[in-house]
């Protein structure tokens, strides 16, 4: 039988990515291509949705494209491909957006979040129907599971909801998809600010990794980050956010369990934690910004290797909409 498919995408709106979106996600991707038939888009549609500025994108782009092939993401066993150059998505998203209610648009938190930020105002009416492009994009490849972080769970439930009412509507056209939110690391902390998510709109760069930051960066980012009063280092992410957000990391990146950590740093402190885990980040970011810069040193083959991508995400997208439109009468 086909192996089920997963589709999932980033936003290429910073230079680097972040240990919350690889951790929360695109660590998943990587390994889902074993077990998956896996389709990974760089959605640069939903990067305008807020301002931006075209040669910065541009860049950005070929950025997130290169971060993705640096952490493992591989051509031959995935689809990998940029939003805009598949015109499909586009397409799709319009026919949702007239399925869709306002109201039920209104209740998305993540735009709430976003425009309280810039100021109802100034905000797009692009950011507002944000989840329903992002609906698009999944319903497109007839995806039966999405991996993602915790913080797009109800875009998800938004997802199934317009899929199932276009499939009673018009007749069975979507595959309903399922969130797959990786428990453990689904919501990885800002080091400055650990009730809140590691995410590029932070507000300050000393609490986010980025992996392409220098190594000593890095180390010297996790040697400052804020901790708890106290001295115990246990995991509790209620009491301990920033020492629970530091085992959480220093357990994704090796392995090791939690349990096993809270054992080894029993009677050490916060500071021989930090310089061990800053050390392991550094060395596991290393390896990835080289490999990135290699990818952008070769631009001609990069915007080759995503063309091809497009072409076979294509080859599906089209196929699809064109079961939509033929549903609702076009
Ligand atoms: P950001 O929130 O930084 O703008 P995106 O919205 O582009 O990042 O998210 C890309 C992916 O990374 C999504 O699947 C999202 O769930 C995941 N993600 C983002 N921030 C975190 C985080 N702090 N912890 C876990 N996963 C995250
Ligand atoms: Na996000």
């Amino acid at each position: 039988p086909a192996r089920p498919r997963v589709f999932s995408g980033i936003q290429p709106t910073a230079d680097s990515f972040h240990l919350g979106n690889y951790l929360g996600a695109v660590r998943n991707w990587v390994t889902m291509q074993e077990t998956h038939d896996t389709v990974y888009c760089v959605v640069d549609l939903h990067a305008i949705t807020a301002g931006h500025e075209p040669a910065t994108l541009r860049q950005r782009i070929r950025l997130a494209a290169a971060q993705l092939l640096a952490v493992g993401l591989d051509p031959d066993r995935c689809t990998l491909f940029v939003q805009s150059q598949v015109p499909e998505h586009a397409q799709l998203a319009w026919v949702l957006n007239c399925i869709t209610g306002f109201g039920e648009a209104s209740r998305m938190t993540q735009f709430k979040d976003k425009s309280a930020r810039q100021g109802a105002d100034r905000s797009s009416v692009g950011l507002f129907t944000y989840p329903i492009l992002q609906a698009a994009d999944i319903l497109l490849y007839q995806a039966d599971a999405v991996p993602v972080g915790e913080d797009q769970r109800q875009h998800l439930e938004l997802t199934r909801d317009l899929a199932q009412r276009f499939n009673s509507r018009f007749g069975p056209t979507f595959t309903v998809p399922a969130p797959h939110i990786i428990r453990d690391t689904a919501k990885i902390t800002d080091l400055q600010d650990p009730t809140a998510k590691m995410s590029k709109s932070s507000s300050s760069p000393a609490g986010i990794i980025e992996l392409l930051d220098e190594p000593a960066r890095s180390a010297k980012k996790i040697r400052s980050a804020v901790t708890d009063t106290g001295r115990e280092i246990i995991f509790d992410p209620e009491q301990k956010p920033g020492i629970s957000n530091l085992l959480t990391i220093y357990a994704a990146l090796t392995g090791r369990t939690i349990d096993d950590l809270v054992q080894a740093y029993d009677g050490k402190g916060y500071g021989d934690l930090k310089k061990d885990l800053g050390q392991v980040v550094a060395e596991f970011v290393e390896p990835i910004r080289q490999r990135t810069q290699q990818y952008l040193d070769d631009p001609a083959q990069l915007d080759k290797l995503l063309a091809v991508g497009a072409e076979k995400a294509r080859a599906v997208a089209a196929v699809t909409l064109r079961e939509a439109y033929d549903r609702i009468g076009f």
